[in-house]
Order: C-alpha cells, then sequence, then structure tokens
C-alpha cells in the first residue's frame, strides 16, 4: 500500500504550546501511594520518592503536571494535606470509596514538579469545596505577603512561593457521579465567583474552566461567562476523552473523536466570538485524555472499599494504544490553534505510561510515543497534506474484529454490547496513515510524526517537501510483532522482570538514510515512525 504526504514548510498553521505532551497525576489507586511515593521502600529515597520512578518520569519531559484530581479534587481540602505529617488527618475518601492519609499534599506535590522539571497545574475543589479555600490555596502557594496562609507556608518549610501558574476551576463537575455535581448555570456561577476573587489575589495566573465536552454544558457555561463579562478569566476551557474499545480497529477509529471534540469545541468558540466579541478567546485543556479499558472496574463497580494503595484502575496497555496516543498527539498538533494544553491521564500505574510493582518499575508501549514526540517536535505546526487509503467502518468489519479480539473484553463487560463500538460509527473512515508536523524558528528543523495504523500491512509513503532540502536526519520507529502485544506479561504487583516483555514494543533510532526534498519510507504495519530532518 502506498500514501503519499506533502509538507510545504512556509505553511505554519500555529505555535506549538509544548503543554499538550502534559501528564495528570490524582491521589487515587496506586498512582501515588504505591507509584511515585513509598516510604519504606528500598527504591525511594528519604523523602518517600520512589528513585526509580522518577528517572522514568524524567525521560518523559513532561512540561506541565495536572494534581490532586480528577474525582478526588472535589472532596480535597487541601489544608489536610500540609504540616506535620503526623498531624494530618486521615479522611474517607468518597470519589474513589477509599481512604486518605493526606501523606501527600501541596509541598510533597510541588517537590514532585521541582524533581521532575516539571510545571505544576492545581485543580480547586469546587465540588464540595467553597471559593474561598481556593483563594486561600493561591495565597499559601503564591503569595509574597506577610499574611496568615502565606505564613503558614513559610511555617512549613517554604519561604519562596511555589508560583503556581495554572489553576483548574473544578472537575467534571457535570457529572452525576461528581461530589458537588451541578448544572452549568450554577457551575459557571461559582467557578466565575472563585476566578474573580483569586484573580484579585493574583492577576498573573491562568484559569481552566471545566467544559463538558458536551454540547449543552459547554454553551450554556461559556455563555454565561461572556454574557457576564467574565472573558479576560477564561484563558482555557477543558475537555476530557477516554476511550476503551477492545477491538483493533475500533479503538484506533475513535481518536477520530478527538477530531471531533475539538473541531465542535472551535465551533462553539467561534459563536462566542460572533455574538461577544470578546478581546480573547479561550484555548482547549484537553485536560484528561486516554485509553481507559477499565478492565479493573468491576472492582471500582462492585467492591465498596479500596484501602489507600490498591490497584484501582492500573491498566495494561499493549502496542496498539501506542498508536492510538501517537494519533490523540498529532491530532493536538494539527490544532495547536486552539489546543494550548493537553495531559494524558495519568502518569503511574493509573491508566498510566508507567507501571510501578513494590519491587520495579516498566514502560508501558504507551510511554514511547509521548516520550519521542515531547523530544523531537518543535515549536511551529505544519500545514500537511496527506493521501492515503482508509477503511470504512461496518457492522461486518465490527463482527470480524470483535471475534478476534474478544479475548480482550473484560470479564464484566462481556455482556455489555457492543463495548463502546458504536452504530453511528458505521459508514465512517479510518485513514490509515495519520501524520503531524512542525519545523523550528528558523525553518531549519522539520519534524514529521506518522502512524501507520493497518493492522497487517506496511505502507510506503513518499514525502514531498518542495523546496526544503534537509541534508542529514534521524528518525525513531515505535513497533513491534503484534499490534495487541502487551509489554506486561501479567498483572497484579508480583510482576518480576521476566514478566516484562521489552520486544512487544520498542523504540528504535536510526539515522534517517538519504532524506532529500523528496523522499521515500516504508513504515511497517502497526507502527508509528518520527523523522527528525535539518
Ligand atoms: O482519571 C480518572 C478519572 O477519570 C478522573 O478522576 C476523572 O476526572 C475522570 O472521570
Amino acid at each position: 500500500m502506498k500514501a503519499k504526504v506533502r509538507i510545504d514548510v512556509e505553511q505554519v498553521t500555529a505555535k506549538v504550546n509544548p503543554m499538550i505532551f502534559g501528564q495528570f497525576i490524582e491521589n487515587m489507586g496506586r498512582a501515588i501511594y504505591g507509584g511515585v511515593y513509598e516510604p519504606g521502600n528500598p527504591l525511594s529515597d528519604k523523602d518517600g520518592f520512589r528513585l526509580d520512578v522518577i528517572e522514568k518520569i524524567k525521560e518523559l519531559n513532561t512540561p506541565i503536571l495536572r494534581w490532586p484530581g480528577g474525582n478526588f479534587s472535589s472532596g480535597y481540602h487541601w489544608m489536610d494535606g500540609i504540616g506535620p505529617k503526623d498531624k494530618r488527618p486521615k479522611r474517607q475518601e468518597l470519589a474513589w470509596q477509599t481512604t486518605e492519609s493526606n501523606q501527600f499534599g501541596t509541598h510533597e506535590f510541588m517537590e514532585l514538579c521541582k524533581r521532575i522539571g516539571t510545571d505544576p497545574y492545581l485543580c480547586v475543589n469546587l465540588g464540595w469545596g467553597t471559593s474561598e479555600e481556593a483563594v486561600n490555596w493561591l495565597e499559601y502557594c503564591n503569595s509574597e505577603d506577610d499574611t496568615h496562609f502565606a505564613d503558614l507556608r513559610r511555617q512549613n518549610g517554604m519561604e519562596k512561593p511555589f508560583d503556581v501558574k495554572y489553576w483548574g476551576l473544578g472537575n467534571e463537575i457535570y457529572g452525576t457521579w461528581q461530589h458537588g455535581h451541578c448544572e452549568p448555570r450554577e457551575y459557571a456561577h461559582k467557578a466565575a465567583e472563585t476566578a474573580k476573587m483569586m484573580s484579585r489575589l493574583d492577576p498573573s495566573i491562568k484559569f481552566i474552566f471545566c467544559g463538558a465536552n458536551q454540547f449543552d454544558w459547554d454553551r450554556e457555561v461559556l455563555e454565561y461567562l461572556y454574557q457576564k463579562g467574565y472573558a479576560p478569566l477564561v484563558d482555557y476551557i477543558s475537555l476530557h476523552r477516554y476511550d476503551g474499545c477492545s477491538t483493533y480497529y475500533g479503538s484506533l477509529f475513535s481518536t477520530n473523536l478527538f477530531e471531533q471534540d475539538i473541531v465542535a469545541c472551535k465551533g462553539l468558540i467561534s459563536e462566542i466570538q460572533k455574538h461577544y466579541q470578546p478581546a480573547k478567546l479561550p484555548m482547549i485543556a484537553f485536560d484528561e485524555w486516554n485509553v481507559w479499558y477499565r478492565k479493573n472496574c468491576d472492582r471500582a463497580l462492585f467492591r465498596k472499599y479500596f484501602r489507600e494503595g490498591e490497584d484501582l484502575l492500573d491498566e495494561f496497555y499493549n502496542l496498539r494504544d501506542a498508536l492510538y496516543v501517537g494519533s490523540a498527539l498529532n491530532i493536538f498538533i494539527r490544532h495547536a490553534d486552539r489546543v494550548g494544553m493537553a495531559n494524558m491521564a495519568q502518569l503511574v500505574n493509573v491508566i498510566a505510561p508507567i507501571f510501578a510493582t513494590p519491587k520495579g518499575s516498566y514502560l508501558q508501549p504507551i510511554f514511547f510515543p509521548l516520550k519521542f514526540y515531547r523530544q523531537m517536535h518543535k515549536d511551529y505546526a505544519l500545514d500537511v497534506n496527506i493521501e492515503t487509503e482508509s477503511l470504512t467502518i461496518t457492522r461486518e468489519l465490527e463482527e470480524e474484529q470483535r471475534g478476534k479480539y474478544a479475548d480482550e473484553v473484560p470479564e464484566w463487560r462481556k455482556t455489555d454490547k457492543p463495548i463502546f463500538w458504536n452504530d453511528h460509527w458505521y459508514g465512517r473512515k479510518l485513514a490509515f496513515i495519520d501524520v503531524a508536523a512542525t519545523r523550528s524558528k528558523d525553518g531549519k528543523e522539520v519534524v514529521i510524526s506518522m502512524v501507520n495504523r493497518h493492522e497487517t500491512d506496511a505502507i510506503e509513503v513518499e514525502i514531498d517537501l518542495f523546496d526544503y532540502k534537509p541534508s542529514s536526519g534521524r528518525q525513531v520507529l515505535i513497533t513491534g510483532p503484534d499490534p495487541m502485544g502487551y509489554s506486561l506479561k501479567a498483572s497484579g504487583l508480583s510482576i518480576a522482570d521476566n514478566d516484562y516483555d521489552e520486544e512487544a514494543c520498542t523504540a528504535k533510532e536510526s539515522q534517517l538514510s538519504k532524506p532529500a526534498g523528496k523522499f521515500t519510507v516504508e513504515i511497517p504495519a502497526h507502527s508509528i515512525l518520527i523523522v527528525s530532518m535539518c
């Protein structure tokens, strides 16, 4: 099979904000406790940080990290997580029906950010929390004044402010599962009130308002904010997406839905522009996204109670999921004119690229596109013209794929039809080759990431760069023998090194042979090829 990619390096579409390669971590399951933080483990230092896990996170070079949730943030009172550890209260945690020891709080999170070299992004509690509590947290983190909460930070050992720039105004408040779920207008009112007072304390901070990725909620929230004159405070509107189709093509088709989400939100933002003519328009923060099969959800759904640090939402990924991640990142780059931030959910153990057991830690296939896109892509997105064959989604295809991948369906969902494969997908297409391109400011370096989503066939891609004539280049091929190959061959906390198959998904770097204004690369089936030229 053949495809053509044409790129005119003069056709810059937008400046790429590196924050599109961000992450998210929540106090839940084994993300924090038993993930990044495990006092007493021989792999941890005296502060309780798992050094092996931190080393792996550093490889991702994450630009921004969202915390403390997620659903957790809507019941979280930040003051529980500061001060002497033995005085911190242990709480019932009702988002995930567990307990929270509060041993990992604001200072520990800031220390994590410092160690991995990332900017913090805090999500305030607008579920059960108040605007006042959010303002106090901001004072604690950012104020240099001689006032109560800033002084408290100093008493707790941090003289200098943490300088947190990004503040989320609640998490998924639109959802009935959320502490403090409410109607869009109620949310908009509370979020605007909170942002107004927070911005008085620190006008330099940026706000992320909680969008729902649903037309009615997003419209009503934005309309309220612009009608009431809050335009200057609306820096970002958040969207979340999780897909968990068990089949190969079903999962990859669902990446098209990111594009649909972004285009729909852009449309809504255009309407706001038309009606209210604000001086500034919001960017999109895709601040939770990933593949989520919910393989462990039988426990989440049917068991009543977890202990802190239990394996709630541990998830295992295969090569196909790396292709999903590569496709999603391509979409964020192609829409860099409006997507200003994206945070993969999450970072360690809980639906995550890094998996840690008490004895070691491992990279899952989804780690590799994150690492290499972040490392290789440049700051300016380019317009890309793609000619590729595509697959039409049909009922027959669905049946064939469901039969082939029946073993992938979680036990608890076996009776649940149609496993996130929706009838309205029929007739829609999945392009076999998905592409995004960027260049450096001076136009000397050009990077192209290409995902071959064909299950079985290699694709020969002719790349035409017109007048751009690179003289050298490097490439990274992310691939493996089996599109559904998992690198962790067992599940559970007793995974051993010999349960890890490094070959299931590899990222191999090499020189790009003979890059020129026009050249051809062959991308193996179910693989990602990232080429970087100068
Ligand atoms: O990332 C897991 C959960 O997914 C988050 O807590 C919540 O915001 C979303 O529903």
